[in-house]
């Protein structure tokens, strides 16, 4: 039996959204310091909807698949969505993932958080920092919130 399912491999094989959005309102990248991937993930807003996503991931063949999927998952959905988009949703709808890439899909999450979150900076629109978990957020959240 294979390691990785059919859907994994497709989405690997033929990801889908990749590039990148020239005039994005958003962009994102995270990486993983242990395996040094980089995802890095576009987004063009209108109303509040995301009306295209795309993305670049150097990286694994998980992260790949599950950068494909999460585009999927957000594209013509609101940013409210989007902001709800787990890594386990994505690995779910990827069919799983061995134990050992979970971290992969944690990546898929986090990249879409960081385009929203740069879109919402860009355009000086109030958030709520409960609504980021990632960690590239999280920390930039620790950094504002430095005292000097
Ligand atoms: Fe690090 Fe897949 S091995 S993102």
């Amino acid at each position: 039996m294979s390691l990785y399912s059919e859907k994994v491999m497709d989405h690997f094989r033929n990801p889908r959204n990749v590039g990148i959005i020239e005039d994005a309102d958003g962009v994102g990248e995270v990486g993983n310091a242990k395996c040094g991937d980089i995802m890095k993930m576009y987004i063009k807003v209108k109303d509040g909807i995301l009306v295209d996503v795309k993305f670049e991931t150097f990286g694994c063949g998980s992260a790949i698949a599950s950068s494909s999927m999460a585009t999927e998952m957000i594209k013509g959905k609101p940013i409210s969505e989007a902001l709800t988009l787990t890594n386990r949703a994505v690995t779910e709808a990827l069919g799983g993932l061995p134990a050992h890439k979970l971290h992969c899909s944690v990546l898929a999450e986090e990249a879409v958080q960081a385009a929203v979150l740069d879109y919402y900076k860009k355009n000086n629109i109030p958030y709520d920092e409960a609504d980021f978990k990632c960690a590239l957020c999280a920390h930039e959240h620790d950094v504002h919130g430095e005292e000097s």
